[in-house]
């Protein structure tokens, strides 16, 4: 039986399924995951950027709505991460009706068909949590999400409805499912295309253009690098209770403001940075969260362990960024 080191768990082969296994994060499982000994499906269809597979990767071109595509993945599979989304809340508030069905529909979809005794590991956000004030917030605390008219709240309330119906099923179908709230994973891969905010301030800061930050840049985050997400999502499948949810981040709370400083400290950049009101980007309809850190207690009692210093993922984004071919990929 492989063990894997760096998690110090003991694998067995299984047949596992990654939906959304194309994107940023997913890429990357599949990588994991199939390093690991697992025989790999991936379904997605394709509609964000295209990123490389292991060649041992099976995929099914679909889409995780379609009742079909999903009963043809899931068959003889031992384990589910559900990772296929409409990401980026500039993204989600142009594609409302994807990002909302994708979620919805795609879980719903997903469930329904979930043999017994198969895992479910979903992938939730810290969308979920809105604009809630408690820093930093806990599995159990309250969620505060803004009015449905606000269309930056969308994602959020697709994240939210997604977890619902996983609960739901769990209670009432006794689906073994285990729900991962990611809070900004970053690292090399991801795409500025769709709002996230450090590709894009690593790219200004090489092109030699001005960086720019919404708002004032009092707004916190707490980031996390995909290799560190990974490892957390393998955590909470292998240890994680059924049914249960668990915020998989990183640690240290950054002004977004510091961020666009940090970036250009260690890209030797001699760009500027423009303050952009928010107004000015997203439009009217959308309401920022003012911080954002997570409490990762829950899960460091499994035995995950953010390893990678936000330090560390911003070089690698450069290096990443100044090799890749486009300047946007
Ligand atoms: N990146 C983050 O910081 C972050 C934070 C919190 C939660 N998450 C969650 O993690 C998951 C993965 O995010 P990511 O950053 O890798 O995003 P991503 O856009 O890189 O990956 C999502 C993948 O889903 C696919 N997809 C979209 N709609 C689909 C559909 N209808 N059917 C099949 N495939 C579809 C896309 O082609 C893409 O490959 C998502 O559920 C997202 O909500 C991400």
């Amino acid at each position: 039986m492989p063990t894997d080191h760096t998690l110090g768990m003991e694998v067995v082969a299984m047949r596992v399924l990654v939906t959304g296994g194309a994107g940023f994060i997913g890429s990357r499982l599949v990588a994991r995951l199939i390093a690991m000994g697992h025989l790999v499906t991936v379904l997605d269809d394709f509609s964000s950027v295209r990123r490389p597979l292991p060649p041992d990767a099976r995929i099914i071109e679909g889409d995780v709505r379609d009742e079909a595509a999903v009963r043809l993945s899931l068959h003889r599979q031992e384990a589910v991460f559900q990772l296929a989304a409409v990401v980026g809340v500039p993204n989600a508030m142009r594609r409302q009706w994807d990002s909302l069905t994708t979620n919805v529909l795609g879980t719903m979809r997903l469930l329904e068909a979930l043999p017994s005794g198969v895992p479910l590991i979903l992938g939730s956000s810290s969308a979920i949590y809105g604009k809630t004030p408690q820093v930093p917030v806990r599995e159990g605390d309250d969620v505060l999400l803004g009015n449905t008219h606000i269309a930056s709240w969308t994602y959020s309330y697709a994240k939210l409805t997604e977890e619902l119906l996983a609960r739901a099923s769990a209670a009432e179908r006794g689906s073994e499912v285990k729900i991962v709230r990611l809070f900004n994973v970053v690292g090399p891969g991801q795409t500025g295309r769709y709002g996230m905010v450090l590709p894009r301030l690593v790219g200004q800061a090489l092109a030699g253009e001005p960086l720019t930050v919404y708002g004032d840049g009092s707004q916190t985050r707490t980031f996390v690098d995909v290799r560190d997400a990974v490892a957390g999502i393998l955590t909470v499948w292998d240890k994680g209770a059924p049914g249960d949810a668990y915020n998989v981040g990183g640690v240290g709370e950054v002004r977004i403001l510091d961020l666009a400083r940090r970036v250009i400290a260690l890209t030797g950049s001699r760009s500027p940075i423009h303050l952009v009101p928010m107004a000015a980007v997203f439009g009217p309809a959308f309401e920022e969260t003012p911080r954002r850190a997570p409490s990762i207690e829950k899960v460091r009692a499994l035995g995950y362990q953010p390893l990678i210093s936000l330090d560390e993922t911003i070089q690698d984004i450069a290096a990443w960024l100044a090799q890749a071919p486009s300047p946007e990929p």
